[in-house]
């Protein structure tokens, strides 16, 4: 008999159900005897004991179900030693409740934070098993995460839409694309939708270069461009600020986000007119792509496969086109950057798109 805790937390994304659903029916197709504890909103539940017990039947029919059926939130690990309002420790309590249940593991699904506190579990003694989930796909330890490739179709749906109203109006068009402080997202969804500049958080940008792209396709002849901006973009100047003056302007920002402000100075040298559209959280939303069911539902099995040899304290990722198991101590903390030297760069380059670098 095993007793499994599972919980998702953080910024939800696409195939979450998918990888819930690969661990459970894992775990049944054994023959091994299970009892599952779903515990609701991400941590939140195991710190105050919310969970519902869930059967094989509650993860069937869930695979192509976006969203996540335990529910998510964000508890950030930079407070998760902090009592909460109430004076209660929170670390102790999560331990609390995994004992009383009498858990074998916890399998954890979750993007950067979730995995710090995840790590920190597994130093404190319970079993964990963590699965990566962002669409940002910015986890240390795994080429990619599940939800990605989900948000990826539908940015770039976002810009093959834009492309055919821009090609009606001679104007200059900008998708803001998420992806936090990396540029996984808006590199793969701009090279999809064939955008012509695409700036991201590693390669800050120089609105002279910009602009300058914009002009030399006004002078072949096109009658618009079209950005993919990252929602972390940044400009060289701003690239030399410290993080203290970084935040002050920040503090007094007058655009609702980055692509506005680009917007702006594009509109003030050039004269020409610019719109902008923001996806915003449609990218993490609706059904997974068949990519993501299938992705998430390898991993999902290499958990329960883990779970089964007991073997813990792993990240399930996938490394050079294999499922992998990742110990927890080397995923927690650290950021997977898009380099700018990475080949998928310069092949965008040598396409002709501008980073505004
Ligand atoms: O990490 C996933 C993500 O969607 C990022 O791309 C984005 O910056 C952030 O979450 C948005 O967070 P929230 O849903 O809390 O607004």
């Amino acid at each position: 008999m095993k007793r499994i805790g599972m919980l998702t937390s953080g910024g939800d994304c696409q195939a979450l159900n998918a990888a819930m659903r690969g661990v459970v029916k894992c775990l049944a197709n054994s023959g091994e005897e299970i009892e599952i504890y779903g515990f609701l909103d991400g941590y939140r539940g195991l710190i105050y004991g919310n969970f519902r017990m869930l059967g094989e039947h509650d993860f069937s029919g869930i695979l192509t179900k976006g969203g996540t059926i335990l529910g998510s939130s964000r508890t950030p690990f930079k407070t998760i030693k902090d009592p909460d309002e109430n004076g209660l420790d929170k670390v102790d309590a999560m331990k609390q409740n995994y004992y009383k249940l009498q858990l074998d593991c916890m399998v954890i699904l979750g993007g950067n934070g979730t995995h710090k506190t995840a790590n920190l579990l597994r130093e404190e003694g319970l079993n964990i098993i963590t699965l990566p989930k962002t669409i940002d796909n910015d986890l240390w330890g795994t080429d990619m995460t599940f939800g990605f490739q989900s948000a990826v179709d539908i940015a770039t749906d976002c810009i093959d839409c834009i492309h055919t109203t821009a090609s009606s109006h001679g104007r200059v068009f900008i998708v803001e694309v998420m992806g936090h402080k990396v540029g996984w997202l808006t590199l793969n969804a701009g090279m999809a939708g064939g955008a012509d500049i695409i700036l991201i958080p590693e390669i800050s940008y120089d609105i002279d270069k910009v602009v300058d792209a914009i002009k030399q396709r006004h002078e072949k002849g096109k009658r618009f461009t079209i950005l993919a901006v990252a929602e972390g973009a940044i400009s060289k100047e701003d690239a030399k600020l410290s993080k203290k003056e970084y935040k002050k302007k920040l503090e007094n920002y007058k655009y609702p986000s980055v692509s506005y402000e680009v917007a702006d100075r594009i509109s003030q040298m050039t004269g020409q007119e610019v719109r902008v559209t923001v996806p915003g959280h449609t990218q993490r939303g609706g059904s997974p792509c068949p990519y993501d069911r299938v992705f998430a539902s390898r991993l999902g099995s290499e958990a329960g496969r883990l779970i089964l040899e007991g073997e813990y304290g792993f990240m399930v990722g996938y490394k050079n086109r294999e499922i992998v198991k990742v110990p927890l101590e080397d995923v927690a903390g650290k950021l997977k950057m898009l380099s700018p030297e990475a080949s998928i760069v310069q092949e965008a380059k040598s396409l002709g798109i501008s980073f505004g670098d």
